[in-house]
């Protein structure tokens, strides 16, 4: 399924989609990469929570949508934040410009909140606006590259342990926190997870790429 026209994007300081349009081939990878990425915290989540139990949930980072529908496909999340720096991208979504994800922002269980996510980390508000102070079962952040290569210095902070220190006060008592990343585990972070949290753990998920012919490899951390 293509994109239908060149989605329009801002000139930013944060470089974080491509101009063109989009071929079939780009845009299965990336649904392939964010799917497998993403079931694996939603589902730990669910795991843990009663049956029957409603889950607030925040996903950093909208971009095409994936993360947030694939979210949206476990009935127990009744309420889901969505945090995007850019404006333009939260308009490509209520203007439904993404055939995949088209849905997306008129489901009643979604807000597309502009901001920024490690500003709003760091505060005291936290993700919420509308109800200051208020915390989540599950936060899914997939806006950097890795830990390691963001996409602007000022997120550097939050991958330490005083910027996952304040993650945790957003977190409700044995809240979930994931993390997708483009390369390998990370011994060094997988440490400041086991510092800051309970239990943490890196899964590799591996799958097939079709612009390569091979196959690649992503890691989720999963802390609670
Ligand atoms: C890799 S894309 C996310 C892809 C998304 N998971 C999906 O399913 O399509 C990264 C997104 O994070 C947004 N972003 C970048 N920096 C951000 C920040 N500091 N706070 C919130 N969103 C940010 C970008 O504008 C972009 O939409």
């Amino acid at each position: 399924m293509l994109v239908r026209d060149e989605l329009p994007v801002p000139a930013t300081p944060v470089i974080v989609v491509t101009t063109r349009v989009w071929s079939t081939t780009v845009i299965r990878a990336s649904v392939i990469r964010i799917r497998l990425g993403v079931v694996i915290p939603v589902v730990a989540v669910a795991i843990r929570g009663a049956a029957d139990a409603e889950l607030d949930v925040v996903v950093g980072g909208l971009g095409l949508g994936y993360t947030a529908q694939t979210a949206l496909d476990d009935p127990r999340v009744h309420c889901l934040v969505v945090v995007e720096a850019l404006e333009e991208v939260i308009g490509w979504h209520q203007r439904a410009l993404l055939p995949d994800t088209a849905e997306l922002a008129s489901d009643p269980r979604v807000r597309l909140q502009r901001g920024d996510f490690f500003a709003m980390a760091d505060s005291n508000v936290g993700f919420d606006p509308e109800e200051p102070g208020r915390r989540f079962h599950a936060i899914l952040l997939d806006v950097n590259h890795t830990p390691r290569h963001v996409l602007h210095p000022s997120h550097r902070a939050f991958y330490t342990p005083a910027g996952l220190r304040k993650l945790v006060g957003h977190l409700l008592p044995g809240g979930v926190f994931a993390l997708w990343s483009d390369d390998p585990p990370d011994p060094d972070f997988e440490a400041i997870l086991a510092e800051v949290f309970d239990r943490s753990e890196a899964s590799v998920v591996r799958f097939p790429n079709p612009l390569t012919g091979g196959y690649s490899t992503n890691t989720v951390y999963v802390a609670s």
